[in-house]
């Protein structure tokens, strides 16, 4: 790609400041179509006349920059008879910001840019110009930006000296064109109040937490300093509180030129719901401020609704949290100092994420990184892009690179995604299988201390003890019952693409059976879990029964942490206890779902415990407000609430399996699903006698009512 333009940088390092690189050009003839091919190291912002080029925010996106930096396409319009100026500002992103300094070689990188420009003239004849030394570079009035800091902009710098570039001797090998979804502005979210705090703070409350920026719209005389902090949630006594950004500044600094102004950051975004007018000095109105949120450009596919209001406002929080950690990889938070892409988190969300947007696309491209990363004994490390370069692989996480293409090849029926992670999804069942120190279990047998290090467990399971991150579920049998699942879905992947999978069979078969061996007790609410859904237990009603014993002696509370929670809904209703699911589901005291929506949360905690009853927070060390893992359970909404599935034998919903599952202590549930096949509806009403369905269906279905199985074509039907 690009194979004619040359990779352009400055000849000194700039530091803070953006640089801004600029080439003129003329145009003598009539252009019939004008095009951009570019990308950066770095992140970067292309104008024509003074006026942006596309609407990707944060292009090139983020991938395994050592091997992979997409390049974007972009069709121009703008283009001028006469002089025109193409700039293009490279702040420093991901590949050279904060995020990643602990990947030196990706880190350490220089600024650059790399492009070709083609016009094509309505005479049928071509002109090129390309990234080479007959380009400037200047300053920009972006004097620092960072994905975790913020930005420093001073909209009164008048621009500097121009300077001859410096061709930087980078290799165009990693260039790759544009895969995933294009980050874009989306909603736009109007302030709800401002206030004075306790301490005398001057608080803007949007009313959502969301990741991205705001516009700030004055009228200010040249040299106005305006300062803004960023914050999630308020402390207990109503103060603005930041501490859970741990090293984040996630600061705004502009510098106002003379008269009206808007402005709104560049290259970097905050997770955030409130901000602090650390300096402001005029008045202050609401119609200052506009958030703007940002995320990957899915379209939505999932409703759901129902007559339960807190419920609904947590099936949004739901989806403020996946757009929030969409961003282009999927991400455990968007406003500390890590917005990393987790694999276990992704893993126990992606079903969830796949219901509520179209992330077919998202979720390949990352796959594609996640590959990438992994390691060459097949260990698939925690976080992909591996900026924290982590050797280690835990359990439940690296067996993303087994469950997300299985859930994509599910949800969209696509076999490309198998075909190409196949291989992927291999060695990582190979390395478990030679990491262990049993046969056919994933063991540690390394002492307590050390097999914690290696695992991340159940993560921030409550039958831990107060203040630790670990759940009770001893971390041998999570990495076991993981091991046996991820060899299913290799099989399974495998039969789907015709490959010879028998050894694998065979392993799957020893795995189960040294399992039951190994493990034939459970204690904790997980291990009854993971032994139900991964087909581990051979007593299932006696493992069922004694889970709906466990969460009723607890209160009808739950226990689980990120491994467990996805799941446990499931283990419930799939064994005969859907009240208890329910239960659940339908729990207000902590530790809940509906906890966090009426604590005031408008997108999901990363605690169950973020904020206690007594107001306390969660210590700051970590503690985001905005984690997608535990509202995995909507899935449990569509696919059983709703009953809106795929036929597994017919993916991406050639055929649908519809077998609602209602509850009278809700009214109603309306859900709809889009499909590559049409739209999916459900809808139960609970009234007096009998409980009415309404299912509409674009593709033949098993629809299943109260146990009684229906075949049906395409079409409306009322049960
Ligand atoms: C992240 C999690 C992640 C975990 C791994 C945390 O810091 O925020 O969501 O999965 O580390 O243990």
């Amino acid at each position: 790609m690009l194979e004619q333009a040359l990779w352009i940088g400055c000849k000194e390092d700039m530091g803070d400041v953006c640089p801004q690189f600029c080439r003129k050009f003329q145009v003598e003839r009539e252009v019939k179509a004008a095009q951009l091919e570019i990308t950066a190291v770095g992140v970067y912002e292309a104008c024509l006349n003074g006026k942006r080029v596309g609407e990707f925010i944060l292009a090139p996106g983020c991938t395994a920059y050592k091997e992979r930096l997409q390049c974007q396409t972009y069709q121009l319009e703008g283009v001028r008879m006469g002089e025109n100026i193409l700039t293009v500002t490279v702040g420093k992103g991901w590949h050279r910001g904060r995020i990643s300094e602990k990947d030196t070689e990706v880190n350490g990188m220089p600024c650059a840019l790399i492009a070709q420009l083609t016009l094509e003239y309505v005479d049928g004849s071509r002109e090129t110009i390309v990234t080479d030394e007959s380009w400037s570079v200047g300053e920009s009035p972006i004097r620092f930006s960072d994905i975790y800091d913020g930005e420093v902009y001073d909209a009164g710098f008048s621009g500097g000296e121009w300077e001859p570039v410096k061709i930087e001797a980078l290799s165009r090998d990693r260039l790759i064109a544009q895969e995933g979804e294009e980050i874009r502005e989306q909603e736009r979210i109007r302030p709800v109040r401002l206030f004075t705090s306790p301490k005398g703070e001057r608080i803007v409350d949007f009313g959502q937490n969301f990741a991205g920026y705001l516009e700030l719209s004055v009228n200010a005389p040249a040299g106005t300093r305006i300062v803004i902090s960023h914050g999630e949630i308020l402390d207990s006594q109503g103060n603005f509180y930041t501490e859970n950004y741990r090293t984040a500044k996630a600061v705004l600094t502009y510098i106002c030129k003379e008269g009206q102004q808007t402005y709104k950051p560049h290259f970097t975004f905050f997770g955030f719901r409130y901000i602090r007018l650390d300096e402001f000095p005029m008045e202050v109105d609401l119609d200052c401020f506009r958030g703007i949120a940002i995320y990957s450009s899915m379209e939505r596919t999932g409703h759901i609704q129902c007559s339960h209001a807190g419920l609904n406002r947590f099936f949004e929080n739901v989806l403020w949290s996946q757009r929030a950690n969409f961003i282009d990889i999927p991400t455990d938070c968007p406003q500390r100092d890590e917005r990393m892409g987790w694999l276990g988190d992704a893993q126990v969300f992606a079903k969830t994420a796949c219901y509520n947007y179209d992330s077919e696309k998202f979720f390949e491209k990352w796959l594609r990184d996640v590959r990438c990363e992994q390691l060459e004994n097949g260990a698939v490390p925690d976080i992909v892009p591996n900026f924290w370069k982590t050797p280690k692989a835990s359990t439940a996480w690296g067996d993303a690179i087994t469950v997300i293409p299985w859930q994509i090849y599910q949800m969209y029926g696509n076999t490309r995604v198998l075909e190409e992670n196949f291989e992927a999804m291999k060695r990582w069942v190979d390395y478990i299988t030679k990491d262990s120190l049993e046969p056919y279990l994933w063991t540690s047998g390394q002492g307590a201390k050390k097999l914690w290090e290696k695992h991340y467990g159940d993560w921030l399971a409550l039958d831990a003890p107060y203040g630790s991150y670990r759940g009770a579920t001893d971390p041998d049998f999570i990495a076991s019952a993981f091991y046996a699942h991820s060899t299913l879905l290799l099989v399974k992947a495998g039969k789907v693409l015709g490959k010879d999978v028998s050894s694998y069979e065979t392993l799957y078969e020893n795995i189960v059976k040294t399992f039951r061996e190994r493990f034939g007790e459970y204690s904790t609410q997980t291990q009854h879990v993971l032994a139900l859904q991964f087909h581990l237990t051979q007593d299932r009603q006696k493992t069922a029964d004694a889970l709906a014993q466990m969460i009723r002696e607890n209160k009808n509370r739950l226990k689980t942490g990120f491994v467990g929670t996805p799941y446990l809904l499931y283990a419930l209703s799939e064994n005969g206890y859907v009240q208890s699911a329910y239960d659940l589901l339908l729990q207000e005291e902590y530790p809940s779902w509906l906890y966090e929506v009426n604590h005031g949360a408008t997108t999901i905690w990363e605690h169950w415990d973020g904020i206690r009853d007594d107001g306390v927070l969660w210590s700051s060390d970590m503690n985001s407000y905005n984690h997608y893992a535990y509202g995995s359970v909507m899935d449990w909404v569509y696919t059983v609430a709703a009953g809106i599935r795929t036929d597994e034998d017919a993916p991406g919903f050639e055929r649908a399996v519809i077998a609602p599952m209602p509850d009278r202590r809700l009214k109603w549930l309306e859900v709809s699903v889009k499909t590559r096949h049409g739209e999916i509806c459900s809808k139960w009403v609970c009234e007096e006698e009998k409980i009415r369905y309404e299912i509409t269906t674009p593709v033949p279905a098993a629809i299943i009512i109260e146990g009684k199985e229906y075949q049906v074509e395409p079409g409306s039907y009322i049960f």
